[in-house]
């Protein structure tokens, strides 16, 4: 197997360190830290848990990039020196690649309901006990557009504010309470329409979209109130 330098960031040295592990082209980055925790040292940090893109725990920078890296393969980044991976910037660290979400997790408003109605069945019924399960729509809650997004703020962010608008489109007769928690001055009004979120976005959330909606709603609403 061909060999790749893989460089990772250490809290205990606040250096890269690198390592020398065997890949072939499905071996992703999460397999590259597995395979150095498992051979070269048992301490190194990381994240993940499904291993499949679904869980939005394993968000890291790769060579800069915000990916997952459960499904970011070694050999998507250049062969040119060591693949660098470090954590998630705007995250607070616990120690290598590993980061506390809570303050991320924190943006997101009470009262999000989790499940939706199926576009393939929609006269399906709600199994019982469903609302337990909270990760049934696309949003993985990894943070990387919070991570990618320019705003340098303290503010809601992307995906809470994503998250807001489709709660929008499943209960618009909750849109009036919807809409002041996205007229907070942490909120949509801080967005600077760069679409750094959309384009980070694993799961194809298009927050940028979401938050451009409910600007607009906001605008609609202001007006409507001015004139009223
Ligand atoms: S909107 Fe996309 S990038 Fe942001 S937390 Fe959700 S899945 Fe991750
Ligand atoms: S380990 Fe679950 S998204 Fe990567």
């Amino acid at each position: 197997m061909e060999q790749r330098a893989i460089a990772v960031y250490r809290t205990r040295t606040r250096e890269l360190q690198e390592f020398n592990v065997p890949v072939n082209d499905r071996t992703t980055i999460i397999d590259a830290l597995e395979y150095i925790r498992l051979n070269e040292d048992p301490d190194l940090m990381f994240r993940q848990s499904c291993h499949h893109g679904a869980c939005g725990t394993c968000g890291m920078a790769v060579n800069g990039t915000f990916v997952l890296a459960c499904t970011a393969r070694v050999t998507e980044f250049a062969d040119e020196g060591p693949v660098r991976v470090e954590p998630l910037p705007t995250m607070e660290q616990i120690g290598d690649l590993a980061y506390d979400p809570s303050d991320f997790m924190r943006e997101f408003p009470d009262g999000l309901t989790y499940h939706r109605q199926s576009e393939v069945n929609p006269d399906a019924e709600t199994p019982d006990g469903v609302e337990q399960y909270t990760r049934l729509e696309s949003c993985i809650e990894c943070g990387l557009c919070v991570t990618a997004c320019p705003v340098e703020e303290s503010w809601m962010g992307p995906a809470a504010l994503a998250a807001i608008h489709r709660q929008i489109e499943k209960q618009p007769e909750r849109e009036e309470e919807l809409l002041d928690l996205a007229a907070d001055p942490r909120g949509a009004a801080i967005c600077t329409r760069d679409f750094a979120c959309t384009r980070s976005c694993p799961t194809g959330v298009d927050p940028g979209r979401h938050i451009f909606m409910l600007k607009k709603k906001l605008k609609k609403r202001a007006k409507a109130q001015q004139q009223g």
